[in-house]
């Protein structure tokens, strides 16, 4: 997971739209999608109408204001589309290595995507606003566009797309996203995920006020999400397809984050249905396996129980930089991906997960194989193993993200993914 600014903010907050007779009326106006750094709006500081970083988080809170539904008191916002490329150019010293700011450095080892300067661009993007078409009942809308600016039309430029659509009469149909992607030489690494965020607050790995769609936020091990997932196009081998992922912060000494990017610590998880996905944990590589699996008795089985741990369950595991007691051997994450440091847990389809509604064996749900899934996220994720420093009270894990999508994570060639979802619903217990 590596973090982009939120380029979409002023695309697609548009998505709320209230009916007046057979229009559409849109809440967010073309004018207010091109504000940039320099253009005052209603409340934007001083600090930030002419800085570049701080303009887009403050244009996000205002598009936010603009299209906010007022229901029972829990204001909700919108879906959150996130686009993000995984090029990173270490000389350009914009990405923060753990949180702590860091001289530009040469990539020696390669360890990024990058052609040269000019390697972190935002893409190109063509948008249509939600259309109504009174005959079909349909509201369409979408946008797509490219990495590649020079050559963005061209066959071998990188592609994304979202098309959103919705039939009016149908009061209880979701909107169905069809999503695109496809990688290209210059940018090999590219991610597309619809997520619900929490509509105030930090979204996983954001250290500042995002908005959203999740007015109550959900809390392990109680809630559960239901979703349709059609996936037409893998996006080939290196593809991690997240049929979820969960992501939220909190510090290693289990208090909530704060905005703190040295001591805050998102923390992810994704359950990977791409079958060509293989177990970097396994008896022979233990570092890429979490200390211990916690089974559905809630026992406790260490990595070195090489009769009983579930290596094929688990992907990668990896520990926050910041940690300072990992369980040796340990791999650590990608100490850039956030401006905070990250842990991941990725999981693999296995029968360890199936009380808990999540596929079982390589395939389920894969190409071929639509699914309406309805997955006991909380119960799973209140079992996993995450960090935290010795004798501290464990942390509330409650979780401001939850997505689905794709991260083709540095193809060899030109891959396309393709998918759609719908019916996507977080859901809580009753109180
Ligand atoms: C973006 O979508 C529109 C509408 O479907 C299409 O006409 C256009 O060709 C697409 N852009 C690219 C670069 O494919
Ligand atoms: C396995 O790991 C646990 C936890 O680190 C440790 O207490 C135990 O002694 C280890 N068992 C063996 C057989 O190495």
């Amino acid at each position: 997971m590596r973090l982009a600014v939120r380029p979409w903010i002023w695309a697609v907050l548009e998505q709320l739209t209230v009916f007046v007779s057979q229009t559409l009326d849109h809440r967010v106006k073309e004018s207010d999608n091109k504000l940039g750094v320099g253009m005052p709006f209603p409340g934007v500081s001083s600090r930030a109408l002419h800085n570049v970083d701080l303009y887009a988080v403050e244009k996000e809170l205002y598009l936010g204001s603009l299209c906010q539904v007022q229901s029972d008191n829990k204001p909700w916002q919108f879906w959150m589309v996130m686009l993000k490329n995984g090029n990173f150019d270490t000389t350009s010293g914009l990405c923060p290595e753990n949180g702590k700011k860091i001289e530009p450095f040469p990539d020696t080892t390669r360890r990024f995507p990058c052609f040269g300067k000019g390697c972190m661009n935002q893409p190109v993007l063509y948008h249509q606003k939600t259309e109504y078409d009174s005959e079909t009942g349909v509201m369409r809308g979408w946008f797509n566009g490219s990495y590649d600016l020079a050559d963005a039309n061209s066959e071998k430029a990188s592609f994304y797309q979202v098309i959103w659509e919705k039939k009016k009469k149908e009061k209880e149909g979701s909107w169905v996203f069809n999503h695109k992607i496809k990688t290209s030489k210059k940018y090999p690494w590219l991610m597309l995920y619809l997520r619900a965020d929490a509509t105030s607050g930090f979204s996983g790995g954001y250290h500042y006020q995002t908005r959203g769609m999740m007015s109550i936020l959900p809390e392990s091990p109680n809630f559960k999400v239901k979703l349709t997932l059609e996936i037409q196009n893998g996006g080939g081998p290196k593809s991690q397809f997240y049929l979820i992922d969960i992501g939220s912060c909190w510090k290693n000494n289990g208090e909530a984050c704060d905005g703190d990017v040295v001591t805050d610590v998102t923390r992810y998880s994704e359950m990977i249905i791409n079958p060509e996905t293989p177990s970097w944990c396994n008896p022979k590589s233990v570092q890429n396996c979490p200390p211990y699996h916690i089974d559905q008795y809630d026992r406790v089985i260490y990595r070195n129980d090489t009769a009983r741990f579930p290596y094929s369950a688990y992907h990668y595991y990896c520990v926050p930089g910041n940690a300072k007691h990992a369980e040796k051997p340990y791999s650590v994450c990608d100490p850039y991906s956030n401006p905070q440091a990250q842990e991941l847990v990725q999981i693999l389809p296995h029968p360890v997960w199936e009380i808990y509604g999540y596929p079982t064996k390589q395939g389920d749900g894969w190409i071929g194989d639509p699914r309406t899934w309805d997955l006991d996220v909380g119960g799973l994720s209140g079992r996993l193993y995450f960090y935290q420093d010795p004798g501290t009270a464990p942390a509330k894990r409650i979780w401001t993200s939850i997505d689905v999508g794709t991260e083709i994570f540095v193809s060899d060639k030109d891959e396309v993914a393709e998918w759609s979802l719908s019916d996507f619903d977080v859901l809580l217990p009753k109180i």
